[in-house]
C-alpha cells in the first residue's frame, strides 16, 4: 500500500463537547500521523471552496452555516492507505447508516450535525490540504512504531 495523506476536519459540535481528544485518540490508535494540526475559525469564503462541489445542494447553506458556527480543528494525517482508513474510522456519512465503532456511528445522532470531515481521495486530499495549510506547516516525522501497527 502507497503512503498517502489525507486532510480531516473536526467540526464546531466536536469542540463544543469537548471531544477533540477522544476523536484524535481514535485516529492515532488506528496509526495514523498527524503531520499538521490547527484550530481555526474558517471564514464562509474558505468554506465555500471547500465545500464547491455541494453548491446548490439542499444541505449546502446549512452546511456552511455550521461550518463556520464556531472553531474547527483541522489536521493532515499519514500512513499507507491513509484516505481509506480515515473513511473507514469515520464510518458512512449519513447518521442512519454509520455503523457502531466508527466515530459517526458512535458520536453522532443527526447528519446536519456531522463530527467530523475526511478527503473522499488522495486528489480531494490534496487539493484540501493546499487550502488549509501551507506546505510549512507540513511536519515529517520519522514512524518509530511503524513496523508495530
Ligand atoms: S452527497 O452529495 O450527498 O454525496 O454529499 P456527501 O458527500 O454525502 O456529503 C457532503 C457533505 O455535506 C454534509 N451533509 C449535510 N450537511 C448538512 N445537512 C445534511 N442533510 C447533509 N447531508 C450531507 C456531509 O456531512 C458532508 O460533509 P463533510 O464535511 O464532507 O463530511
Amino acid at each position: 500500500m502507497a503512503v498517502e495523506r489525507s486532510f480531516s476536519m473536526l467540526k464546531p459540535g466536536i469542540i463544543q463537547r469537548r471531544l477533540v481528544g477522544e476523536v484524535l485518540s481514535r485516529l492515532e490508535r488506528k496509526g495514523l500521523r498527524i503531520v499538521a494540526l490547527k484550530m481555526m475559525r474558517i471564514s464562509r469564503e474558505l468554506a465555500e471552496r471547500h465545500y464547491a462541489e455541494h453548491r446548490g445542494k439542499d444541505f449546502y447553506e446549512p452546511l456552511i452555516r455550521y461550518m463556520t458556527s464556531g472553531p474547527v480543528v483541522a489536521m493532515v494525517v499519514e500512513a499507507d492507505g491513509a484516505v481509506a482508513a480515515l473513511r473507514r474510522l469515520c464510518g458512512a456519512t449519513r447518521t442512519d447508516e454509520a455503523l457502531a465503532g466508527t466515530i459517526r456511528g458512535d458520536l453522532a445522532n443527526h447528519t446536519n450535525l456531522n463530527v467530523i470531515h475526511a478527503s473522499d481521495s488522495v486528489q480531494s486530499a490534496e487539493r484540501e490540504i493546499a487550502l488549509f495549510f501551507a506546505d510549512t506547516e507540513l511536519n515529517e516525522w520519522k514512524d518509530g512504531e511503524d513496523e508495530w501497527i
